[in-house]
């Protein structure tokens, strides 16, 4: 695959698949309402792997892929696909790119092989590439049997297998497991991976963190229509800058503190008291903010509160995700 971006942005940076700068997309409604759907975007999707764009519901995911693919005018900024400015150059790259935004039509009577090979001839595909898409989307044996006796999640493997026929360097998946139960959730996942490991670039779009934090390389985590984080996995739970530790206190029976309870109360407001979050669950404290686990360990001591267990929790991108998203919940209006 070409690679002409390198010599651009230098030695070391990745080449990237998809880049977006203060990308701007305002909607007016009918009643004369503006939306703001996309404020400000810098995105940026490396070349290879699986890239999982996350964002709550109305935080602008399906309007940027729609700009990216030149379905809606972008206000402003400025987007590239392969080093390509879009939608300026986009014949020159549109055809190393496959995308599923809306569901796609196919002829429910005809075999799924069928409706591929019906595609396949209208797009310039050799029909031999059916076979090989049907393979790829675990569709093999049923490839024969009518569309419309498919599962929904037949079905949204087959609209994959479609766009998998001019052999795209490019996928792009606006939240393909919409709708689908956790064993069509898994086998899109699959199929993604798939995807991802033989070299190809796959953007796929979710609400749902845990449908693509098992697959994605790399995030782009949004609200409102700006990019909140990016990066691998652990780079977006590393640079959330939490580190949670999970504590047991253990001082003897008599202790003059009280009781187990009357303990942890008192282990609360010494923490709090140095700026740490604490959270009671069970018989453990939750304590967030402490730069290194063992300032909780000398803080207790020095009050005579003795530590039986003290486990560090790492952050969850889930965790991440709620925190970061925490105020987008209704959407881009403002
Ligand atoms: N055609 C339109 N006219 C007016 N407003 C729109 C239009 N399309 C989207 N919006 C608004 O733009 C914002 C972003 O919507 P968008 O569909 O891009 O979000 P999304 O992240 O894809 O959400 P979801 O997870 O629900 O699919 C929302 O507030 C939405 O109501
Ligand atoms: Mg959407």
């Amino acid at each position: 695959m070409p690679r002409s971006g390198e010599a651009s942005r230098g030695v070391g940076m990745p080449d990237l698949a998809i880049r977006t700068q203060a990308l701007r997309k305002t909607y007016r409604t009918r009643r004369g309402k503006r939306v703001v759907a996309v404020q400000g975007l810098d995105l940026e999707v490396p070349v290879g792997g699986v890239h999982g764009f996350l964002g709550p519901n109305g935080s602008g995911k399906t309007t940027s892929i729609r700009m990216l693919l030149g379905l809606v005018r972008a206000d402003a900024g400025t987007m590239m696909v392969f080093d390509q400015v879009v939608p300026e150059h986009l014949p020159d790259v549109v055809g190393r790119v496959g995308a599923i935004v809306e569901s796609p039509k196919f002829f429910p009577t005809f075999s799924g092989r069928k409706n591929l090979e019906l595609l396949a001839d209208a797009i310039g595909a050799p029909r031999g590439r059916v076979g090989e898409v049907l393979e790829e989307t675990s569709l093999g044996e049923r490839g024969k049997d009518k569309f419309k006796t498919y599962s929904l999640g037949m079905k949204q493997r087959l609209a994959i297998a479609a766009t998998l026929l001019k052999e795209p360097e490019l996928l792009i998946f606006d939240e393909p497991t919409n709708g689908l139960d956790p064993a069509g959730i898994r086998e899109i996942r699959e199929t993604m991976r798939g995807l991802g490991e033989q070299g190809r670039t796959v953007l796929v779009s979710s609400h749902i963190l845990a449908e693509v934090e098992q697959v994605a390389d790399t995030v782009s985590i949004i609200g409102h229509g700006r990019l909140l984080a990016s990066g691998t996995v652990a780079e977006v739970i590393g640079g959330s800058g939490r580190t949670t530790v999970k504590v047991a206190i253990d001082s003897p029976i008599d202790s003059p503190l009280g009781d187990p309870a009357a303990q942890r109360e008192a282990a609360t407001r010494i923490l709090a008291a140095a700026g740490l979050t604490v959270r009671a669950e069970g018989n453990y404290l939750f304590v967030d903010g402490a730069e290194h686990p063992a300032d909780v360990t000398r803080r207790l001591a020095q009050q005579e509160l003795y530590v039986s267990e003290l486990i560090p929790v790492r952050a969850d991108l889930e965790s991440v995700f709620l925190e970061l998203t925490a105020d987008e919940g209704l959407g881009g209006t403002r």
